[in-house]
């Protein structure tokens, strides 16, 4: 079993499985695991639970300041609180993916949020934390950097969808793409920063996507 200081930071698009292969990459290095997007997710669930209006960028800011935010960094063992509630299941609600960029363009939020992800970075030996922003911002100074990148086709496979696919599949690609076309313009999510090593899963399974990220943490481990 591996131990000592580790720190490895994964950013990707959303459907580059990049959650799942995390999770896994975090289990075989016996590290933690960090989930960021969960963070943003849980803010837009509590602004939308006190009825505050998410286009008041002044009222998010303040209500990521106040949010009793609890994040489990067990890799096998998922759990979301919002001041004692859990909100594991419901953070991953369509009205949650539909509503949380105006959490994640909302740069006093960020600042807040890039804050307390810092300070659970610190508080772990070992941890895999992921997310868009976590090569360039969170952890810059991570022993690992990888961004983990898919074609369009090969995330929309992941899905289970095709390319001319039918409405409700082009509607929810649309929705995905829209979100992912929004964050990108506060946090480069789509280009490798200096330092940063690419892992492009589009010809990739699952099991060969983890070596990929294994082999690219051992490669940066050595640098
Ligand atoms: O990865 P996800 O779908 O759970 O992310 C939820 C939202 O939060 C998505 O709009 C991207 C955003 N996000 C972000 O801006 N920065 C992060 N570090 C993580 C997620």
């Amino acid at each position: 079993v591996e131990n000592g200081r580790i720190v490895v930071a994964i950013d990707g698009p959303s459907g580059s499985g990049k959650s799942s292969v995390s999770k896994a990459v975090a289990r075989t290095l016996n590290a933690a695991y960090l989930d960021t997007g969960a963070m943003y997710r849980a803010i837009t669930f509590s602004v939308l639970a006190e009825g505050a209006d998410l286009n008041d960028a002044a009222a998010v800011a303040q209500a990521v300041r106040d949010a009793q935010l609890q994040i489990s960094v067990d890799p096998d063992a998922e759990l979301v609180q919002i001041a004692g509630q859990d909100v594991t299941q419901a953070i991953r609600e369509p009205r949650i993916s539909e509503n949380v960029s105006a959490v994640a363009t909302n740069l006093e939020a960020r600042a807040e949020l890039v804050r307390r992800q810092q300070e659970i970075i610190a508080a772990n030996e070992r941890i895999v934390a992921e997310g868009r922003d976590i090569t360039t911002v969170v952890a810059p100074d991570a022993d690992a950097r990888i961004l983990l990148t898919a074609s369009e086709e090969a995330r929309l496979r992941r899905r289970g969808l095709q390319l001319g696919g039918t409405q409700n599949d082009a509607q929810l690609e649309a929705q995905v793409l829209a979100r992912d076309a929004k964050d990108s313009t506060v946090v480069n999510f789509t280009e490798a920063a200096d330092g940063v090593m690419t892992v492009d899963s589009s010809d990739l399974d699952f099991e060969q996507t983890i070596a990929a990220v294994l082999d690219a943490v051992q490669a940066a481990k050595k640098n």
